[in-house]
C-alpha cells in the first residue's frame, strides 16, 4: 500500500491511495480538499500515482468510481482510463453502482 500526499505550505490538501499486488495496481481513493480543487492538483496526484505504479512494474491500474461522479470520471478519462464494467450496488451508503475503470500502464 502506498499513500501520496500533496502539501501546500505544509498543509495536506490532497492524497491518493494505491494498492499494488504483483503487476496489478488499484487506486483505493483520491481526493483534493474542496478549496483547492480545479487547480490540476488531482491530475498531478494521479500522474504521480501512475508513475509510482510503473516504477513498481505494475502493468495495469484500475479503480472504482460512483456512476454519478462525472468529475472524477472526466479526470480518469483524461489520463487514459477506460470504462471496464459496472459493479452493481457497490457503495453501501446508498447502493449506488460503481463504474470500473482501468488503464494499461505500459502503453501510455
Ligand atoms: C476528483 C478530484 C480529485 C479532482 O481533483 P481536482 O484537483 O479538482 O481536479 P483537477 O484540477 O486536477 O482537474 C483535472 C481534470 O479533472 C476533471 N475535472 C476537474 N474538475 C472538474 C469539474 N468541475 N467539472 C468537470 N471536470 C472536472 C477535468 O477532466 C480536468 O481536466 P481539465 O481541467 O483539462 O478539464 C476532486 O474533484 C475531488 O477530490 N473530488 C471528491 C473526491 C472524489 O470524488 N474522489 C474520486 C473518488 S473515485
Amino acid at each position: 500500500a502506498h499513500y501520496l500526499v500533496l502539501e501546500v505550505e505544509k498543509q495536506v490538501v490532497g492524497y491518493c491511495g494505491i494498492w499494488i499486488v504483483m503487476d496489478d495496481a488499484q487506486i483505493t481513493n483520491i481526493a483534493v480538499s474542496p478549496a483547492y480543487r480545479g487547480r490540476r492538483f488531482g491530475e498531478a496526484l494521479l500522474k504521480a500515482a501512475m508513475k509510482l505504479c510503473r516504477m513498481k512494474r505494475a502493468v495495469q491500474l484500475s479503480l472504482e468510481v460512483r456512476v454519478s461522479n462525472h468529475i472524477a470520471q472526466s479526470l480518469y478519462k483524461k489520463l487514459g482510463f477506460e470504462p471496464g464494467g459496472i459493479r452493481k450496488n457497490y457503495y453501501t451508503d446508498n447502493g449506488e453502482d460503481a463504474l470500473l475503470m482501468w488503464v494499461r500502464l505500459n502503453e501510455s
